[in-house]
């Protein structure tokens, strides 16, 4: 089983960075340097789990891959933006991204916030490209709400704030929006685009599966290496953030993620050929990087 997961998602992951690599080498810019620095990002690697989780919900649902690809470059584009912002020193302060030196490393500080704002409207733009209906200005809404202040951006400022806070409450809060958010739109994008054709499940699973990443991105915090991990280690408790790991311990925060674990299966229950969204769990969970 697991075989045939690795395969698919390969088969996903190829697929889609076929596609990146060209659009990354065709952006225009009038600067040369800004190009450099989104081409950097982009091309560094990464699991890409937010397209493949999108194109593999897609088939599922009997869409085809190519109907949601301008979709699934946007998130990557959106998510990539976002990390870019999120190693500032005014932010997490990293020096090592997807095992390569941070984007503000390389480029400077402006130039690196100058290539998420570029990534940001990249991404929107490529959406815009691929409207063809009323369903594909849903999922544009969606992605816009979702990656924002009611989604990602207000997630990592809450993150922000919550230094040194000690509340499950704001926890959930944090993960839901900063992490939670894209990677829900990432599975509701192509429900959006067939009239949202299993919303709720999809919802309740991405929004569990969304935690669960990010327990695991918590946990690895604390028990990977730099190697492995392909960023910089001990960094939430250095830097004192709200963690699944600060609140339970990593012992509370595996059992944490157990419960995420079941209640994403849980809401697939009713849908049929669910087998990779499943095993995407099991890998989510047992993930080293
Ligand atoms: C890292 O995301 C940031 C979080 C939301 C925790 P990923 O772990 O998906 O990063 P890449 O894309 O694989 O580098
Ligand atoms: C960031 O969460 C999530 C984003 C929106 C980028 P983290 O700060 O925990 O992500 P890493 O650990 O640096 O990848
Ligand atoms: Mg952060
Ligand atoms: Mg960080
Ligand atoms: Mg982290």
């Amino acid at each position: 089983m697991q075989m045939i997961f690795n395969k698919e998602y390969s088969k996903y992951k190829t697929l889609f960075e076929e596609k990146l690599n060209e659009e990354a080498n065709n952006i225009k810019s009038s600067n040369e340097t800004l190009k450099k620095a989104m081409q950097y990002s982009l091309k560094a690697g990464g699991k890409r789990l937010r397209p493949v989780l999108m194109l593999a919900t897609a088939e599922l649902l009997g869409l085809s891959c190519a109907d949601v690809m301008p979709y699934a470059l946007a998130i990557e584009y959106i998510h990539t933006y976002s990390l870019i912002h999120d190693d500032l020193p005014d932010m997490d302060n990293d020096d090592l991204r997807r095992g390569k030196p941070t984007n503000h490393k390389v480029f400077g500080n402006a130039m690196a916030i100058l290539a998420g704002d570029a990534l940001l409207n990249l991404a929107y733009e490529t959406c815009f490209r691929a409207v063809k209906d009323i369903n594909g200005i849903s999922a544009c809404r969606m992605l816009s709400l979702y990656a924002g202040a009611f989604g990602m951006v207000g997630g990592q400022a809450t993150d922000i704030e919550s230094q040194g806070v000690m509340s499950e409450g704001t926890l959930l809060n944090v993960h839901l929006n900063k992490t939670g958010r894209l990677i829900l739109a990432s599975v509701l994008t192509p429900s959006a685009l067939f009239a949202n054709l299993y919303f709720n499940e999809l919802s309740n699973y991405g929004k569990n599966l969304g935690y669960l990443f990010q327990v695991t991105d918590d946990i690895l915090d604390y028990t990977s290496t730099e190697e492995v991990l392909g960023k910089s280690i001990n960094k939430d408790k250095e830097q004192n953030k709200l963690t699944f790991v600060s609140l339970y311990g990593i012992d509370g925060a595996r059992k944490k993620a157990e419960e995420y674990y079941n209640n994403a299966v849980s809401a697939l229950d009713g849908i049929s050929k669910t087998e990779f969204l499943i095993e995407l769990l099991n890998y989510v969970k047992n993930r080293n990087n």
